[in-house]
């Protein structure tokens, strides 16, 4: 089947790749449970309605990208909160029902999802959005999400095998050219073909792989890679941010974003704000999903000292091994700027209390980071 009537399509603007924003931001984890791995009071309750607010301040605040996350299985069995995530592809539809400017991306597991329905699921957020749709590629690393649908976990490098016939199928579906068949060493594929056809070129693009082979493929595949925080140092940050770009120029000649996760803890003092972070993660900490999900990573532990352990568990439970971005706002605004200054482009922020906490950055952040050359004030791009 050919489609000359339908296979050009005018390039535009992505409200994420194209933002001219040094400092670009996003929501993440709206859909379900955030990042925090707490009993606290203040956690995040992931319902519609939270959804819509958080929507509409994130848009009026001028934040680029709402991002979702794309669990099957709860950390912490039957019943537990963090297993109230909504499904990625139909949030996405209705978020980009309610909102007019925000990069709207669904989270999905390529091991799991089969391309050609993430094609037209993806199409249809891009026409409901009119072309502000993107996914977040991961590969699956917890057993349960996978095993819910009977499958196991392959190892690490099969993974991104099957990550490279996907992308390829989905590229294709995308470009809509004409109708194929695929035979590959995972998918075995007739007559494929999308249809409707999505408004972008081709929807943005993340991937936060931080293994050698994690980069290459965010390097080849994907708009937006991530680095890691496990070395908060710039310094540290800074040799990350070099080899991704440099791996995305030399080897596939591209230039790439290089975002990083982040919880944020905003209060009057950096002390208040650091023994909030104690409290919600040592205190009142959820250590049966915390042991759950190190039980089933593929990190030793058994193999890290005592200090080691306690640092990976603390990191986890304050947000996910996002980076740390607590303290006053002058200090938050300098650790942003210092970020900036190694390279980061980008931030998918996450808060305990996400209404809260999205509405106090935006009254003491976002000016400091507009003073310091790091964010325009929002203007909506045509
Ligand atoms: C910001 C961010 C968001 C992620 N979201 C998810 C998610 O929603 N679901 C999931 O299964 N994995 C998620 N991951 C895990 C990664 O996609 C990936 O599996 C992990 O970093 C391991 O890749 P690697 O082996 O190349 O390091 C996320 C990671 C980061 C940093």
């Amino acid at each position: 089947m050919t489609t000359d009537m339908i296979d050009s399509k005018p390039s535009r603007l992505n409200p994420i790749r194209d933002s001219k924003n040094r400092i670009k931001l996003g929501v993440f984890g709206i859909n379900g449970n955030g990042a925090a791995l707490t009993l606290h009071p203040d956690r995040y309750q992931c319902t519609w309605d939270s959804n819509l607010r958080l929507a509409e301040m994130a848009e009026e605040l001028g934040f680029e990208a709402f991002v979702s996350a794309a669990h099957w299985k709860s950390f912490g069995g039957d019943g537990h909160y963090s297993g109230d995530l909504m499904e990625t592809f139909t949030w996405a539809g209705a978020v980009a029902a309610v909102t007019k400017r925000i990069g709207i991306i669904s989270t999905l597991h390529v091991t799991l999802i089969h391309p050609v329905f993430a094609a037209k699921a993806e199409a249809t957020v891009d026409l409901i959005s009119n072309g502000r749709a993107g996914m977040n590629l991961v590969l699956g690393w917890n057993p349960p999400d996978l095993q819910v649908f009977g499958v196991e976990l392959k190892g690490h490098d099969a993974r991104f095998e099957v990550g490279e016939e996907w992308m390829e199928i989905f590229d294709r579906l995308w470009e809509g050219k004409e109708s194929f068949d695929y035979r590959g060493k995972y998918f075995d594929i007739k007559g494929a073909y999308n249809q409707p056809r999505g408004i972008q070129t081709r929807p943005a693009l993340l991937n936060a792989g931080r293994s050698a082979r994690g980069r290459e493929f965010a390097a080849k595949h994907c708009d937006i890679a991530f680095v890691s925080a496990h070395d908060p140092a710039p310094e540290a940050i800074k040799k990350q941010v070099d080899a991704c770009r440099s791996e995305a120029s030399t080897k596939f000649g591209k230039d790439i974003q290089i975002w990083m996760s982040a919880y944020v803890v905003l209060k009057d003092t950096t002390k208040e704000a650091q023994e909030y972070v104690h409290d919600y993660v040592v205190t009142q900490g959820d250590d049966a999903a915390v042991q759950n999900i190190l039980n089933n990573s593929e990190i030793d532990t058994t193999k890290l000292s005592p200090e080691a352990a306690s640092k990976q568990s603390f990191s986890l439970k304050a947000g996910f091994y996002g980076y740390p971005l607590v303290g006053d706002p002058d200090h938050v605004a300098e650790l942003f700027k210092n970020l900036s200054d190694a390279g980061v482009d980008g931030f998918l922020l996450t808060w305990l209390d996400y209404e809260g906490g999205l509405a106090r950055f935006g009254r003491e952040l976002l000016p400091r980071l507009e003073k310091a050359g790091l964010r325009a004030p929002f203007i909506e791009m045509v």
